[in-house]
């Protein structure tokens, strides 16, 4: 899959975007809950600006872009109260164009794979941009995370916040219907961070939004992962081709390396050998949540790192959870503090639907229609 970052940095020239950087400014979220400050980050070729979000509440200090909905940054105590930085991301908006593999970012209009970039609604067949070999991944070429986003700032009682909006023209990377997308990250007084996604449609279209934080809980550049303790709610999992798309089936996670049910570190079975985790160089797969679609977020997944003691634990209303175990990170990329990422390094749970569910008709429908609103939300808790 060495194809995924060379289609990924075909798809930023393709776009256009390749950008010079202002440097990172020194701006600071004030100490506590106050108002999120704004500063420049930098500059995409064609002159546009990208600016830089920090918001501080209940000990969480988060830092977004206005560029992809990118979290740069988000710092959280050990069990010493000490802050570390454990998301990965880069310190100049040209990396992010050049050759991010979706570090922070939020993932439109289809998070992870649709076979071929095709499926068929009501009867009319759509082809997408195609930026995986054959297949199209989160989007296709031109993302929502390669967008800029309209950025507006809230504080509403104790909690401190930003609305995110971006609208997808119809036909956008191959999607029908124009889509209004509204994002809004919230931290609150206990330092959760809460991602909810809205979006509609005037045509019949379909959405799975997600978001692609790469997550170190030792502090990001600081090594593997492998050593942190994972537990996924999740009796089953979707297994995949060699492309990595479902075959459709739902396999019972039992007696295998995808076992998560129980906390286990990270590394324990990935080199199990399974024919699963040989395909995809580890786990890249969708757990298909035990308690399925919910009215309201539920606790799927806690991440724990036994040096610092951090914990995160996330909960969401979606019906399957993508785990990534930073299998394409190859050590050509060099993060915020000035280390490079190696295959291991970082680790995603991306909250989502299905991938290539448009293909699956036993897969819970990611269709949305004019009227309807898609409405998701997803927690992050943090500990130590
Ligand atoms: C996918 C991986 C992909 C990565 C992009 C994940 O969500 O499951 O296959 O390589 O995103 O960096």
């Amino acid at each position: 899959m060495e194809l995924n970052r060379r289609t990924v940095i075909a798809g930023a020239a393709a776009a256009g975007v390749a950008a010079t950087t202002l440097g990172t400014g020194t701006a600071q979220a004030a100490a506590g809950s106050g108002k999120p400050v704004k500063e420049l980050f930098g500059k995409l070729a064609d002159g546009t600006k990208v600016y830089r979000w920090s918001l501080e509440n209940g000990g969480t200090r988060l830092k977004v872009l206005s560029y992809g909905g990118i979290v740069q940054s988000l710092e959280i105590p050990d069990r010493h109260g000490r802050h570390a930085n454990v998301v990965n991301g880069f310190d100049n908006v040209d990396d992010y164009v050049a050759k991010s593999p979706y570090f922070g970012a939020l993932i439109g209009r289809y998070g992870n794979r649709i076979g071929k970039g095709q499926f068929t609604l009501d009867g009319k067949s759509y082809q997408l941009s195609v930026n995986d070999g054959v297949n199209s991944l989160h989007g296709g070429a031109k993302g929502f995370d390669k967008h800029v986003w309209d950025v507006e700032p809230f504080t509403r009682g104790s909690d401190v916040g930003l609305h995110l909006h971006y609208t997808s023209v119809d036909g956008e990377m191959g999607y029908p219907g124009t889509l209004r997308t509204k994002v809004t990250y919230t931290l609150n007084r206990h330092g959760e961070w809460r991602i909810d996604y809205e979006a509609t449609t005037d045509k019949p279209t379909i959405v799975n939004l997600t978001s692609h934080v790469y997550w170190n809980l030792a502090g990001e550049g600081s090594g593997t992962v492998e050593d942190h303790e994972l537990r996924i709610a999740a009796s089953r999992y979707t297994p995949t081709d060699a492309g990595l798309i479902p075959t459709g089936e739902l396999a019972k996670v039992a007696g295998t390396p995808f076992d998560f049910r129980h906390a286990k570190p990270i590394g324990r079975d990935i080199r199990a050998g399974h024919e699963q985790q040989v395909q995809a160089k580890g786990y890249d797969h969708n757990w298909a949540l035990d308690k399925g679609i919910t009215a309201k977020p539920e606790h799927v997944a806690t991440l724990r790192d036994p040096r610092s003691g951090r914990t995160l634990k996330i909960a969401t209303d979606q019906p399957g959870l993508q785990f990534y175990s930073g299998n394409f990170l190859d050590g050509t990329l060099t993060g915020t503090g000035g280390r490079t990422y190696r295959q291991g390094d970082a680790l995603c749970l991306e909250t989502q639907h299905f991938p290539d569910s448009p293909n699956h008709a036993n897969f819970p429908s990611t269709v949305l229609r004019p009227g309807q609103t898609y409405r998701t939300t997803t927690i992050h808790t943090f500990g130590a």
